[in-house]
């Protein structure tokens, strides 16, 4: 360990694998301790104030950190009582939760609390499997999803990602799905392609196996911010008519406000079946995630065996259902959806304007505030793999040798996706400290850009 002040318990600075009990994600990383956090910023036990770009790395903590109304709520429901099993209870903090998300979300019908969003997923699916069961559709497993993006850990959600490098060593674990586009944005703007090979896996495979197409609206990483067109969705949605499989959308990342709207799916020309929520209902003050579904969904569990009883020992506890319900309290007492709404598309074109000078930006994408900045190689190519991964961490540490902490993605195995740099602040966050995000967002692909100008075959 290093770094100048002790801390109780003996900790201090960063730690590293070799230092720690802790089984960490990289045994590679120096991981920095952080002790408290205020609003957007971070304070690590060696002094340092890091600016939170992120809400908090996986853009749970959308309101910022130590959110008092949030904290009091958590406090005030952990004193009455924090948990029970909802096997044979329920509580007011869920039923309300409930509730408020429907008023909501007022197409949907059903929700499902979970503890984040792999479990989510995993229960979307879940669910989309019992709904055709119970209409005797038993041959119906099968699911359409994107190539790219993060689903989750658990191998249910994991099977959903398209992406070899995160599978490869669970393989033989993961259900074989089907993995389509939407994945090349720049070479199908108008998702023609991505609905063609949507027809050559329902031929191949036989509609009557398909049980779900499950895709983020605006996906999260890679591509950030970016959703497929109207046409795209019409065209998915004649499919699902046709074929009668459901359509589930991840919004584990983008939901609960991130995009400009309560749903990312409010804005789509369909309505979905399923939707997946996690990371923003607990605001990163507690773990929660939810399944919401339409009526029809439940009507075929309601008409069949009445069961849908697999569930995780904090689904709807009260404690995490307290915590929801604050945050959504925050969220409309301080019009923060508006405000994400309204800022969402001049904070987009400060970012571009940032990164105008620099010839290692390829792209910058924005959707509310959910920002991602597509970095490119020379003569605009976008990196190789070997390359990716180096790029990506080297804009991690530089980020944060300037104390900021971005997210980056890289698709391994998807030469169009390329490294990325998302960008997700804190719904909270004044002007004056999104103007510091800019301006510090840009220093650090300066200094990428000086390094990888400086290796003769553009690697760091
Ligand atoms: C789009 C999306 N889906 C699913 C997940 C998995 O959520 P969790 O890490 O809460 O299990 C994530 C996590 O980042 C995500 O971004």
């Amino acid at each position: 360990m290093n770094g100048a002040n002790p801390v109780p318990g003996g900790m201090q600075g960063t730690v590293g694998s070799d230092e720690t009990s802790v089984f960490p994600g990289s045994l590679d990383l120096e991981y920095l301790n952080v002790e408290r956090g205020e609003g957007v910023w971070l304070q690590t036990t060696d002094g340092r104030r890091i600016l939170d770009a992120c809400s908090g790395g996986t853009l749970a903590a959308c309101l910022g950190h130590g959110i008092p109304q949030v904290v009091e709520a958590a406090d005030a429901q952990a004193r009455r009582i924090a948990y029970y099993y909802n096997h044979q209870f329920t509580s007011e903090p869920q039923e309300r939760l409930a509730d408020r998300l429907l008023s909501l979300a007022p197409e949907m019908a059903r929700v499902r609390f979970v503890s984040g969003g792999s479990e989510a997923n995993e229960t979307a699916l879940q669910l989309a499997r019992l709904y055709h069961v119970e209409r005797g559709d038993e041959d119906r497993w099968r699911v359409f999803s994107t190539v790219r993006g993060h689903t989750g850990s658990t191998m249910g959600a994991l099977a959903l990602s398209g992406d070899r490098s995160v599978r490869e060593p669970y393989e033989p674990y993961l259900a074989t799905h089907l993995h389509v586009p939407p994945a090349a944005w720049r070479a199908d703007a108008t998702g023609a392609e991505a609905l063609a090979a949507i027809d050559r896996g329902l031929e191949a495979a036989g509609p009557e196996t398909i049980a779900a197409f499950f895709c983020e609206a605006v996906s999260a990483s890679a591509p950030a911010a970016w959703g497929p067109t109207d046409g795209f969705w019409h065209g998915l949605e004649e499919r699902r008519r046709t074929h009668g499989f459901l359509v589930c959308v991840d919004d584990v990342a983008t939901g609960v406000g991130r995009v400009g709207s309560w749903l990312s799916t409010h804005q789509l020309p369909i309505e979905p079946d399923i939707v997946t929520l996690g990371s923003g209902l607990g605001a990163g003050h507690a773990p929660l995630g939810a399944v919401l579904c339409r009526q029809h969904v439940y009507d075929a569990l309601d008409r069949g065996s009445r069961e849908f009883d697999l569930g995780h020992t904090w689904d709807g506890a009260p404690l995490p259902s307290a915590v929801g319900l604050a945050v959504l309290d925050v969220i409309e007492e301080r019009d923060l959806l508006t405000r994400v709404h309204d800022r969402g598309p001049d904070l987009r074109d400060q970012l571009a304007s940032a990164m105008e000078p620099l010839a290692i930006v390829r792209e910058v994408r924005g959707r509310g505030f959910l920002l991602g900045v597509a970095l490119a190689g020379h003569r605009d190519l976008p990196f190789p793999r070997s390359t990716a991964e180096d790029i990506a961490r080297l804009v991690d540490d530089i980020a944060l040798e300037h104390e900021l902490l971005v997210r980056t993605v890289h698709a391994g195995n998807d030469p169009e996706a390329g490294v990325e740099m998302v960008l997700a602040p804190a719904f909270t966050s004044t002007d004056d400290e999104l103007a510091e995000m800019l301006e510090r967002a840009a220093t650090v692909l300066e200094r990428v850009q000086h390094s990888v100008d400086a290796s003769p075959r553009g690697t760091p």
